[in-house]
């Protein structure tokens, strides 16, 4: 398997990226929201085997001291193969100086933790959807 790691937003099928977050059961908006927010992000990876997206990744940051990230995502046939631990290197090399904040889907904390990251004690979180500060998944009630 040959696969690219393409770091900037060139000819990118823009529909492929919310069709691989739903894939992957992540949240997902409409496709100019998607392009806008990797556009405007400070680091990005689209990881192809041939011209097929199957994988994301991006990182919002300030460049020299915080850094977050986003999108994380590997096509399920493609898991397991150390391409979502090669996406963060990349990211995380783009910034390498910086602090990373991020927050997991339930569930992948490990992967998260293997990479190096902890859990944070004092997080804290104000969605733009109110609803989801209601469901109890990402924050207390
Ligand atoms: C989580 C995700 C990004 C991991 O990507 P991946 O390409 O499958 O992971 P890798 O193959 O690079 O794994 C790197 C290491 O993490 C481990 N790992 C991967 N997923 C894991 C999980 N869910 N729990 C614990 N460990 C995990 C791997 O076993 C591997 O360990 P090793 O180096 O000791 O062998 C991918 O499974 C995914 O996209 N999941 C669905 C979307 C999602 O939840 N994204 C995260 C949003 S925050």
């Amino acid at each position: 398997m040959e696969l690219i790691y393409q770091e900037n937003c060139e000819n990118i099928n823009w529909e492929e990226v919310p069709q691989l977050l739903e894939k992957v059961g992540m949240s997902f908006v409409d496709v100019e929201r998607h392009r806008i927010s990797f556009e405007n992000s400070f680091a990005v990876v689209f990881v192809f085997d041939k011209k097929k997206m199957v994988g994301i990744g991006r990182s919002i940051s300030d460049g020299v001291r915080q850094s977050a990230l986003y999108d994380i995502a590997i096509d399920p046939t493609y898991q397991g193969c150390g391409i979502g631990r090669k996406v963060i290197d990349i990211l995380v090399n783009a910034t390498p100086d910086c602090n990373f904040v991020l927050y997991a889907s339930p569930g992948k904390e490990d992967f998260y933790r293997k990479l190096g990251f902890k859990k944070m004690k004092t997080g804290m979180m104000l969605f733009a959807d109110p609803r989801r500060m209601e469901d109890g998944v990402f924050v207390d009630k």
